[in-house]
Formats: structure tokens, C-alpha cells, sequence
């Protein structure tokens, strides 16, 4: 089983260049189902995650190879519709091959999600929108069905804004017949990713990165070369990988205007960051102060950076608080971090962390992907060596997270 064994070798230094994002790359790749033929596309991270949705898509008929971070696609006339169970269950973004398969070929099964172990991450949301545009779903042997003749323009309303619902209904509704309006749409980087890819290949999507996208149903779109935005969880992670060792680092290929919430959030607990044309630059204070974190929908404060900036705070000189409002399971990292000497008390949703002067390592477990990475970062500054297990799961999201810290100084291994 893979592990990351991490010990301290002081502040980080150095400059870090950011992948594409995993989360825009699993939507735009199986946006790119929707229109046949050549495709390019850039800036692809190549993670365990994306690794997987490639293959899901060969498995359908596409045709791809990999030079460096771009992908060539050869899209077929008439894909598969059914995704295997073994591909499947690995990656809970494989439920995003619902609403491209449906829009292009009328038929989509995709066998009940897998993915990341931090809740119960239901796909109610996204199955009411395809019923709304006239679609059926069943459940056949663990596989959602859907299943649509035509689809329809319709107005769906969203109880919770969903990334993973706003994507697959924006999908769909690009072959529906008249208008479709998603209400209280998800607002994240990512959505806005893909309706700008949709938009290339020839879709009408309109306020993408607001309450309301409207779109109107088109039929066929036609492939495109497309570069996918930078990470900006990736990038939120070195940052508080800077932070935490009190170190100097500049990250390019970002966008700084996806990562303010965390920008801020850094701010109070006393880092210095300036960004320079496209240029981030992160400076680390020796002195953290406390901060209280809610995680909410884009653009409030993001899920997947609560678990390093517990790793932060843990080391700040006060008591901070962290209230997780979107998957349940995420305060889990809390246990883990105990056994590295952190103080943290969990009730209900709300982790009540009270600064420590040091940490120790210890064997940990990467309970998943960001959980993972957090630990990583507490590593880098726990005394002796902090060994993290299940290692696997940080490879899903992280292109060679240990390769890119070492190119800042830390003493970071791998093994397989
Ligand atoms: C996406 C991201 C994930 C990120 C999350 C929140 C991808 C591949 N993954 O996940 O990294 O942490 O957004 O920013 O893009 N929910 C329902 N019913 C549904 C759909 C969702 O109740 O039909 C709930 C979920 O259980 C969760 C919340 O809504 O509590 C947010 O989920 P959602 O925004 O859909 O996240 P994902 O698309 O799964």
C-alpha cells in the first residue's frame, strides 16, 4: 500500500507551476462526448482521477492519447451508453457521463457512483432535472438509467446549488428542444469551465458563475481545441504548505480571483500574499492567529480546503473554529491530526481546534484525497516522521504532489 513518508527541512522556497483542474477536467471530459469527432484538449491534470474518466470514455468508443498535459480525442458517431461497474465505481464523477450520454445519444447508464468516502452524496438533484426535461430513470442491477427519446426545455429548481447537478443538467439541456433554466445553479470556477467548453463547441449557455444559467437547446456541437483552467484547490494547498512552514513560495498558472476566499482567510491568520500579474507570491508568518471557517457554496469558503486549513490552525496561537456545511464526513481529518499531538474537539459539524506549539509525527491514514494532502502538510512540520497511509487516495487529485514539494525544499517521499 502506498504511503507518504514526510519529515520537517524547514520553510518551503521556491516557485510551483499548477496542473489543470481535476474537478473542470472530469465535467469537460465527458462534455466532450457531446460533439463527434477531433478534439484537443489542454491543461488536463494526469491524476488517478482523470486517468479513470479517460478510460471510461475508450470504454465508450473514444479514441484518446495522452502528450504531456494535453489530450487528443477521437469522438465517435454513436458512443456506447453503458459505463462498466469496475471504472464506474471508482470515481463519483463518473455520474457526469449521465447527462452527456443522454443529450448526445438518448441513453446513458452509469453504475451508483464511487469516489471519495466523506458522506452520503445523494444524486437526487441531478436525477429531478433530467426528469423535468421528460427523461425516465430507473434503477437496473446497481446502474442509473436515463433514459429520453427528446428531451425538453424545462425550469429546474435546485434545493441546494449541486456542482455535480448544475454540470449534468447543463449538459442535457444543450440537446433539449427550447429553453432550459437551472435556479439557484452551483457558482464554482468549474461550472463556468464548462459552459465556456460548451459554448466553444457550439452550445447556448448563458450565466454560468451566477443563481441562473439558461440554455438553449442546440443539437449538434462541433469539437474544439480547449484549455482547462488551473487547480484551484491544488493551488490552495501549496499556499497553506507555505504557510505552515513559514515559507516563500510563487505559484503560477492560477487564477487568484477563484482562490479569495482562501486568499482572505489566509489574510487574517497573518500570511503575506501578493499576486503580481498572474504571480502569487505567499509569505508565512511565524505568528498564526486563530480564525473561524464555514464552508459554504462558491463563493464562500470551499470544502475541499477545510481539511488544510485545519492542518493550518492547528499550529495557530488561539482557538479556531470549523464548521463544515457541505459533506458530512470531512471533519474525519480531526482524529488523524490528534494522533500528530493537534487539539481538536468535534461536535456535530464543528471542529474546535485550539493552537498547539508542535506537533510529532506519527503513522497516519489518508481517510481521502484532501484529508490526505492536509496531513501531508502537518508533516511537513511534525517533529521525526510522519508516515501517511493510503496514500492513494491524495494520487486521485494531486499530480506529483511529492515531486512538487520537493522542488521547494521539503523532505517528501513516495513509495509505492
Ligand atoms: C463537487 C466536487 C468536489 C467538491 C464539491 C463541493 C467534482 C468532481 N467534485 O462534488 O470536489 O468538494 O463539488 O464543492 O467536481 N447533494 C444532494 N443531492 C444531489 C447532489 C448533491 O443532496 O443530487 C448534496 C451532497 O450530498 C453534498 C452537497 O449537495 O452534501 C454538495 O454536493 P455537490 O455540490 O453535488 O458536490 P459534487 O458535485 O459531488
Amino acid at each position: 500500500m502506498s504511503k507518504f513518508i514526510v519529515r520537517p527541512n524547514g520553510p518551503l522556497k521556491g516557485k510551483v507551476n499548477i496542473s489543470g483542474a481535476k474537478n473542470a477536467a472530469l465535467a469537460i471530459l465527458p462534455a466532450a462526448l457531446m460533439a463527434p469527432g477531433r478534439a484537443t484538449l489542454e491543461n488536463v491534470p494526469d491524476i488517478e482521477d482523470t486517468q479513470v474518466m479517460v478510460e471510461i470514455l475508450k470504454s465508450l468508443g473514444v479514441d484518446i492519447n495522452r502528450t504531456g498535459d494535453t489530450l487528443h480525442l477521437d469522438i465517435p458517431d454513436k458512443p456506447e451508453t453503458t459505463v462498466p461497474y469496475p471504472l464506474a465505481k471508482t470515481i463519483r464523477a463518473s455520474n457526469l457521463l449521465l447527462g452527456a450520454l443522454l443529450a448526445r445519444c438518448g441513453r446513458a447508464a452509469v453504475p451508483m457512483p464511487g469516489g471519495c468516502d466523506i458522506g452520503a452524496r445523494p444524486i437526487d438533484l441531478h436525477l429531478k432535472g433530467f426528469q423535468a426535461m421528460g427523461a425516465e430513470v430507473t434503477l437496473s442491477q446497481g446502474a442509473v438509467v436515463v433514459e429520453a427519446k427528446q428531451l425538453y426545455g424545462a425550469k429546474v429548481y435546485l434545493d441546494f446549488p449541486s456542482v455535480g447537478a448544475t454540470e449534468n443538467i447543463m449538459m442535457a439541456a444543450c440537446f433539449a428542444e427550447g429553453k432550459t433554466t437551472i435556479e439557484n445553479a452551483a457558482k464554482e470556477p468549474e461550472i463556468v469551465d464548462l459552459a465556456n467548453f460548451l459554448n466553444a463547441l457550439g452550445a447556448k449557455v448563458r450565466g454560468a458563475g451566477t443563481d441562473i444559467i439558461r440554455i438553449t437547446g442546440m443539437g449538434p456541437l462541433k469539437p474544439v481545441n480547449y484549455s482547462v483552467i488551473p487547480d484551484r484547490i491544488e493551488a490552495g494547498t501549496f499556499m497553506v504548505a507555505a504557510a505552515i512552514t513559514c515559507g516563500e513560495i510563487q505559484l503560477t498558472n492560477v487564477i487568484s480571483t477563484h482562490l479569495q476566499p482562501l486568499i482572505a482567510k489566509l489574510k487574517e491568520v497573518g500570511v503575506n500574499i501578493t499576486d503580481n500579474n498572474g504571480l502569487l507570491t505567499v509569505r508565512g508568518s511565524k505568528y498564526l492567529m486563530p480564525a473561524d471557517i464555514k464552508t459554504l457554496p462558491y463563493p464562500g469558503f470551499p470544502t475541499d480546503l477545510q481539511s488544510p486549513m485545519m492542518a493550518l490552525l492547528t499550529m495557530a496561537e488561539g482557538t479556531s473554529i470549523i464548521v463544515e456545511n457541505i459533506f458530512e464526513n470531512r471533519l474525519g481529518l480531526a482524529s488523524e491530526l490528534k494522533r500528530l499531538g493537534a487539539s481538536i474537539k468535534i461536535e456535530g459539524h464543528t471542529a474546535i481546534i485550539q493552537g498547539v506549539s508542535h506537533l510529532t509525527g506519527a503513522k497516519v491514514r489518508a481517510l481521502d484525497l484532501r484529508a490526505g494532502a492536509a496531513l501531508v502538510l502537518s508533516g511537513l512540520v511534525a517533529s521525526g516522521e510522519t508516515e501517511v497511509c493510503h496514500a492513494k487516495v491524495i494520487e486521485r487529485g494531486y499530480q506529483r504532489l511529492d515531486e512538487k514539494l520537493r522542488s521547494l525544499g521539503a523532505d517528501v517521499e513516495l513509495v509505492k
